[in-house]
């Protein structure tokens, strides 16, 4: 049995609060990615996209899609024979990402819950997160869901920020810096404290990567980015 090595108290992840939250927050989330990471977030996110090794022609599915950005890149991967599905519970991240790439036939966009996926069993080629595990209620159970509808052969990929991350810099940047920067972009700052509470509190890179394995993945890997603030944990459905 795994278990977290962290003793900080857990951060409300009631999934109206959540939801409120980004709906509060949708319409600077992208100006603040970019501020927060000076654009690097995009070259995680094409990273964790190539992670999925999906083919021309393939249906992938984008869980907590947001404003759509890992969409994006995937809809160029799996090219127009191919289908993009991203599913949000906010309904205002999901308008921004609709109206972003209404110019992208091959994604269809899907308000629902990463908890209880309206998907068959086996249904897509591969599934990906983004961002996203850290602020679901059960991380088992978004990972057991992403699995459940990805097929035989397809790749399960995270990419969250780390919990581990030893650079006190990047902890002072996450703890203060940041919620100052919420504060005058989103005029939030309690989202952006939000952000740094549920980073503590999240699981590593390393117990992640061992809940892919007890639920069956294998070929499981961890990829370190961004000076060990951010993480791609991968792992594969055996046939
Ligand atoms: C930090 S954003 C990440 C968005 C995007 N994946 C990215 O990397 O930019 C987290 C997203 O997860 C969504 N979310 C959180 N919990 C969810 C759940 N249980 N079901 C569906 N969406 C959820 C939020 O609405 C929000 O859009």
């Amino acid at each position: 049995m795994v278990s977290s090595t962290h003793n900080l108290t857990a951060v409300s992840k009631a999934p109206d609060e959540i939801s409120g939250m980004f709906n509060r927050i949708a319409k600077t989330y992208d100006l603040m990615n970019d501020c927060m990471t000076g654009g690097l977030h995009r070259q995680w996110k094409i990273k964790a996209c190539k992670a999925l090794q999906l083919q021309p022609g393939n249906t992938v599915l984008d869980v907590c899609t947001g404003t759509g950005d890992l969409a994006a890149v995937l809809s160029k991967i799996v090219g127009r024979d191919g289908l993009v599905t991203g599913i949000d519970f906010s309904e205002s991240m999901l308008a921004i990402a609709q109206n972003r790439f209404s110019n992208l036939a091959n994604i269809h966009w899907v308000q629902g819950d990463a908890l209880v996926l309206p998907f068959n069993d086996n249904q897509f080629h591969g599934s990906i997160i983004s961002f996203g595990l850290r602020n679901v209620a059960s991380v088992h159970q978004a990972l057991s869901e992403m699995i459940r509808v990805t097929r035989p052969g397809g790749w399960v990929v995270n990419l969250d920020t780390t919990s581990d991350c030893k650079n006190p810099l990047i902890w002072f940047y996450f703890s203060s810096l940041m919620p100052r920067l919420g504060k005058i972009l989103s005029r939030d700052p309690k989202a952006y404290q939000y952000l740094f509470q549920s980073t503590q509190t999240f699981e590593t890179p390393a117990i992640i990567q061992s809940y892919l394995e007890e639920m069956g993945l294998i070929h499981t890997q961890k990829i370190a980015l961004g000076f060990g603030s951010v993480s791609i944990q991968i792992g594969q459905k055996p046939n």
